[in-house]
């Protein structure tokens, strides 16, 4: 008798394979979950006290399986032979070489597992895209995998995920919907019924959608490239409010109040973050393009363009408030991960702003309660005054300005009144997610400069 009723693996431990597996684990104490990845390091970090990301709810999931049903590990082979179901879950970055730098995912990582699974498998598996992929991938993926000399032993279906950080185990409990596609052969059915019947063991049915492989794939490219431009569309609407004396809280709500277009993800910002939205549109623009469809593309590519124009026009908001020169000025930095309640730091706007007053020559000392590790990797090559300064008050002692690139709670809180008074005057407050009480902020001083406000 089999000790557990299937064996998952997981390829990748990353941001996405584990939390997404630590779930399943959780949820499901008749599997065993497995994670491996290439990276030892990453490993030793899952089955230790301080696992390699910051999440909330995360520790407790992972201390709640791990060594029961859910193991990190870094034989890849072993994992693969043993396992039912193998999570594909590895990085998918943007191509920074050859035809389609700048634009195409970078499918090598994904490529190289495909032939791993190929050539240590001994038995019928089910093959699952975890990964954000361009549509088609999973045809290659079969070609790869049907090369060897088992054809017809794999499976593949596509289960992009949908998780946000910093809310990841809440969204992966009560997930809006589960997608899963599949090739729509006998096989392929029972296959995605295969994997239906594993999300059923928490997520309710009705939340389970299906479709074909490429619908599936697709889609996933689509929600992240609408997120996106619901941000950019508000922040265009910023500047112009900056410039009427509309007020961007008072129209996201207006707008939002129509169920049509909904009330979320309205929030105007210094410009969107993360390692998903801009490599994933990058991603369809290039899929457009190739496929000939430009006017789609040139559509799709201006959310990334306010997108860089609203970061900018954020420098040259502080520039230009500050008497045109900001040389010799501190700066303080309120957060740097790409949203609160993250240690991640990828594409966070914080980076661009940071290298741009630091060209200024400014001296910016940097705060935030969990990236700060991630916040030195990503300024280690930038020349000038910068320094890491865990604790708010101290950051901003002796500064010309703040200003607030993460909406972390604790900044909405902090000692406004007394961080004034160590500062350098005039004190500047420029408040990238609008998270402040910009009134209060002005009564006590500040000179306040919010996004889509008047200042
Ligand atoms: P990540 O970089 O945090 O993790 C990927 C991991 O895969 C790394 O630890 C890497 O060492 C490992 N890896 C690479 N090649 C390997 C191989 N051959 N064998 C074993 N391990 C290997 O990336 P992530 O943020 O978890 O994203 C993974 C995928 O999920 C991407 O396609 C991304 O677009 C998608 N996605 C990410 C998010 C998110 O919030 N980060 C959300 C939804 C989807
Ligand atoms: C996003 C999507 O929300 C997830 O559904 C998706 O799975 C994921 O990308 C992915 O594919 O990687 P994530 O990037 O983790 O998740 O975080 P979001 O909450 O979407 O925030 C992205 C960026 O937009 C952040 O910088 C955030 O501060 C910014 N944002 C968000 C705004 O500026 N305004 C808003 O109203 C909302």
């Amino acid at each position: 008798k089999r000790e557990f009723d299937k064996k998952i693996l997981c390829i990748g431990a990353g941001y996405v394979g584990g939390p997404t597996m630590a779930v399943i684990a959780h949820k499901c104490p008749q599997y065993k979950v497995t994670i491996v990845d290439i990276n030892a390091n990453r490993i030793a970090q899952w089955n230790s006290d301080k696992l390699p990301i910051y999440e909330p709810g995360l520790d407790d999931v992972v201390k709640a399986a791990r060594g029961k049903n859910l193991f990190f590990d870094t034989d890849v082979k072993k994992g693969i032979e043993e396992s039912d179901i193998i999570f594909v879950s590895v990085n998918t970055p943007t191509k920074t070489f050859g035809a389609g730098a700048g634009m195409a995912a970078d499918l090598q990582y994904w490529e190289k597992t495909a032939r791993e699974i190929r050539e240590y498998s001994q038995s019928p598996k089910i093959i699952v895209e975890k990964s954000t992929l361009p549509v088609k991938t999973a045809q290659a993926m079969k070609r790869i995998l049907m090369a060897g000399d088992n054809p017809g032993q794999f499976e593949v279906l596509s289960n992009p995920e949908f998780l946000a950080e910093g809310t990841a185990i809440s969204d992966l409990e009560n997930p809006d919907r589960v997608l899963i596609g599949s090739m729509e052969t006998k096989s392929g059915l029972k296959a995605r019924q295969e994997l239906v019947d594993v999300y059923k063991n928490w997520v309710p049915e009705n939340k389970i959608i299906t479709t074909n492989l490429w619908s599936s794939e697709l889609s996933k490219l689509v929600s992240n490239a609408f997120l996106a431009q619901k941000i950019s569309s508000i922040n265009a609407i910023s500047a112009l409010c900056e410039k009427t004396d509309a007020n961007i809280s008072e129209v996201a709500g207006a707008v939002g109040m129509d169920s049509r277009l909904g009330n979320k993800f309205l929030n105007a910002s210094v410009g969107f973050g993360g390692s998903c939205f801009k490599k994933d549109i990058l991603n369809l623009v290039y899929l457009c393009r190739y496929y000939g469809l430009d006017t789609v593309a040139d559509y799709w590519e201006g959310v990334l363009k306010i997108n860089d124009y609203q970061k900018e026009r954020f420098v040259m908001n502080m520039l230009g408030n500050m008497f045109n020169t900001l040389a010799g000025k501190k700066i303080c930095i309120l957060g740097f991960a790409f949203k609160a309640n993250t240690g991640d730091t990828r594409e966070s706007p914080a980076i661009y702003v940071a290298r741009r007053l630091l060209e200024e020559r400014a001296v910016v000392n940097i705060s935030d309660p969990q990236a700060l590790e991630n916040a030195e990797n990503d300024l280690k090559d930038a020349e000038g005054s910068i320094f890491f300064i865990k604790n708010p008050y101290e950051a901003a002692k002796g500064c010309d300005a703040i200003a607030v690139m993460t909406e972390w709670d604790i900044y909405k809180s902090l000692d406004y009144e007394n961080i004034y008074k160590s500062m350098s005057k005039p004190a500047f407050l420029f408040d990238g997610r609008n998270i402040l009480h910009h009134n209060k902020m002005y009564e006590i001083g500040f000179n306040v400069f919010p996004i889509g406000k008047a200042s």
